[in-house]
């Protein structure tokens, strides 16, 4: 019984280690930049930081797009889930009080001027950036990627509210932000 426990441990940690690899190649640039390595400081749903949510995203983007065996464009695939929610602000801040119930509205678009600005967004990951939240946004994804992510961003702010997955909040976030300067996640 712990044999099967670890050995079930263990391939799971193996397939994070692999994701994380792959999300690290694609997009090192993202994840090194300070405008990326600052959203550690926001959180998105229950203790979990944008950071967490928009890695986790990438990580069930990719998961999907495997187990269903859709075939995308990986790269972009990665580079919009981890943008998708690039709007630099943590909406449960009273001074974001006025927006705080249009937030959803309005987050897709202020992630895409953010986005735009710091790097060259291809169609793609323009698209999964700005219809990450339909049907709430009318217009819906036009291409596979946008769908994936979509989709694996419904299920992973599903998980963050019930505290399902967990992260380690945003206090927590500050001090290893700190502590962790230069480094790569
Ligand atoms: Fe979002
Ligand atoms: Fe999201």
């Amino acid at each position: 019984m712990d044999r099967r426990r670890s050995e079930k441990w263990r391939k799971n940690f193996e397939k994070q280690r692999e994701l994380h690899r792959l999300i690290r190649r694609e997009a090192r640039d993202i994840l090194q930049s300070a405008n990326f390595r600052s959203t550690k400081r926001y959180i998105q749903h229950g203790n979990m930081t944008v950071h967490s949510h928009c890695v986790k995203v990438a990580k069930y983007s990719i998961a999907i797009s495997r187990k269903l065996h859709i075939s995308c464009s990986q790269r972009e695939l990665i580079r919009g889930a981890l943008l998708h929610d690039y709007f630099l602000y943590d909406w449960h801040d009273k001074e974001h009080a006025g927006i705080q119930n249009l937030h959803g509205f309005y987050h897709p678009g202020r992630a895409l001027d953010n986005a735009s600005k710091e790097y060259e967004l291809t169609l793609r990951e323009k698209d999964i950036i700005k219809k990450h939240m339909w049907p709430l946004t009318v217009v819906p994804p036009t291409c596979r990627e946008a769908w994936i992510v979509t989709t694996a961003d419904k299920w992973c702010s599903l998980m963050e509210t019930f505290h399902l997955h967990r992260g380690h909040g945003k206090l927590l976030q500050k001090l290893s932000a700190s502590t962790e300067e230069g480094r790569e996640e």
